[in-house]
């Protein structure tokens, strides 16, 4: 089947969780791995990977000692992440939710990067909160949180955990998309004094 059409079919069937009918456009992918520093012997996490279009992009540019741990909860998706055959990708078919222990398991404490496209807009805030914060606890200082949007609804729950969040805008996408682009402090903000 067409990817197109396979992509269509489950986001008919599973709407809630897939959030559009489209998958990434190939300008969208190229605008995810253009915000990326692509370093040896490096860990990405890859949340809401789909039928693997972006997982393609980015397993191109990484070197051949990276890992990719893609999160993906629908089945047939699952299914055609794993026709990629890529020894660096690992294919985990359960809910992001779950990171800390699937990460755990993997020996896996931090990651250098996270691209997410989980429609995180759709989701009740605590459990979006939840998946956002348990990316950003296993970021390592400097590594970058890309997330993609079709709106600015959810920016605020990435201003709460990261304090600061760039803006990319790409026309060339059904729909067109926002990237949220947070990076992860590399020295911790100073702990204010509670009492003077
Ligand atoms: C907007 S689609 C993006 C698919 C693909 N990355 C792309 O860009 O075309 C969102 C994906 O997130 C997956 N997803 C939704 N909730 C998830 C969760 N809690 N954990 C892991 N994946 C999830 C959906 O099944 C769907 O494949």
């Amino acid at each position: 089947m067409k990817k197109t059409k396979l992509f269509l079919d489950q986001s008919l069937k599973n709407l809630m969780t897939v959030g559009t009918f489209t998958r990434s456009s190939s300008f969208l992918c190229k605008e995810i791995v253009r915000q990326i520093e692509f370093t040896p012997g490096q860990v990405i996490l890859e949340l809401g990977a789909g039928d693997g279009v972006i997982t393609k992009y980015l397993l191109d540019k990484m070197a051949p000692d990276a890992r990719l741990i893609a999160f993906e909860v629908n089945p047939v998706f699952c299914e055609e992440l794993r026709r990629l055959e890529d020894h660096r990708l690992t294919v985990v078919d359960q809910d992001a939710a779950r990171m800390h222990e699937i990460l755990a398991a993997l020996n896996i404490s931090t990651v250098q990067h996270v691209v997410s496209a989980i429609p995180f807009v759709i989701f009740p805030e605590t459990v979006a909160l939840h998946i956002i914060q348990a990316a950003f606890d296993h970021l390592e200082p400097s590594g970058k949180f890309v997330q993609v949007h079709y709106s600015l609804l959810a920016k605020k729950l990435y201003d709460k955990i990261f304090g600061s969040v760039r803006i990319r805008f790409v026309p060339f996408n059904i729909p067109p998309a926002f990237l949220l682009i947070m990076q992860k402090a590399s020295v911790p903000a100073p702990v204010q004094a509670l009492a003077q």
